[in-house]
């Protein structure tokens, strides 16, 4: 059992709820709990019992305020390109895991905040929630993925916006600009929304939920062709049991009881 110290990591049977744990410093990021995030990601993939994420932040104040200003602050040329692109695997790794991963966003989603919510599959956040790029506003800019991951999510005009402004955003502008799946009125009805939509998922083939995440990241990756993706991945889904009994359910007019094979 990993020891972590900057996130709690609760594992109630069939869903993770990865918590970024330092309230007092509004869950900002530091090195050591970008490393925490990745050591869960790994647990999360090799336990197969886990079957989806809820990534969220400590606190009434905070989902992730950013990066650890205190550690930006002392970064070289050298040091900064290997803590971008470290903390840009970690994000992949989030993106690209086969189990769907849910950002329940309280409060600030702020830099590398902003960019962890992007890195989950959906975001649901609380009518409090606020998103911004603000990293300008301190001589660098997004280095987690954030200017590509919010361009893809809101397009590019709102993504040099935000990006270049600095400008935090409410919960109902990130709604309506598609930067989030669901606005909801407190913590405990995100808290319930985004277990409802695990819940759907967790219903259905994993194999096949997998692919889809795989075909659906492919569409911003310009060495794979998404097309091919996905019929491969189409394809690979009639050699699975869970193929034979969706079809068979459907055509016998019952529930299909999927087991991952
Ligand atoms: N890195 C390190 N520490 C941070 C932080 C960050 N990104 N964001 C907040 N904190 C710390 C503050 O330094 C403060 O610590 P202290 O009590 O030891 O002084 C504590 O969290 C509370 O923050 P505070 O600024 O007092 O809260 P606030 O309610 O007045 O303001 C924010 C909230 C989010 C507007 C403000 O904290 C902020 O602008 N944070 C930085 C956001 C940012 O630029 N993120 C991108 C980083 S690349």
């Amino acid at each position: 059992m990993t020891n972590y110290k900057n996130v709690l990591f609760e594992n109630n049977g069939e869903i993770v709820h990865l918590t970024i744990n330092r309230p007092d410093k509004l869950n900002a990021l530091n090195i050591d709990t970008i490393a925490e995030i990745k050591t869960a990601f790994e647990e999360i993939y090799d336990d197969s019992t886990i079957k989806g994420v809820i990534v969220k932040g400590a606190g009434e104040k905070a989902f992730v305020a950013g990066a650890d200003i205190s550690e930006i602050a002392e970064l070289t040329e050298v040091n900064a390109r290997k803590f971008a692109e470290a903390g840009q695997e970690v994000f992949a790794s989030i993106e690209n895991c086969h189990k769907p991963v849910i950002a329940l966003v309280n409060g600030f989603a702020l830099g590398g905040g902003c960019e962890l919510a992007m890195a989950c599959h959906m975001r649901v956040a609380t009518a409090t929630a606020r998103f911004g790029q603000p990293e300008v506003n301190l001589g660098v800019i997004p280095g987690y993925g954030g200017t590509q991951r919010l361009t893809q999510l809101v397009g590019k005009a709102k993504s040099f916006e935000l990006c270049m402004t600095g400008d935090m955003i409410k919960a109902d502008e990130a709604l309506q600009l598609g930067l989030v799946n669901h606005v909801m009125e407190s913590i405990e009805a995100a808290q319930a929304k985004s277990e409802e939509i695990l819940g759907k998922i967790m219903a259905k083939a994993p194999v096949a939920i997998g692919l889809v995440i795989d075909c659906i990241n492919a569409v911003n990756n310009e060495q794979e062709n998404g097309y091919q993706t996905e019929a491969n991945g189409f394809a690979a889904c009639t050699k699975t049991s869970d193929f034979e009994e969706g079809t068979t359910a459907f055509l016998e007019r019952r529930k299909a009881a999927f087991k991952g094979e």
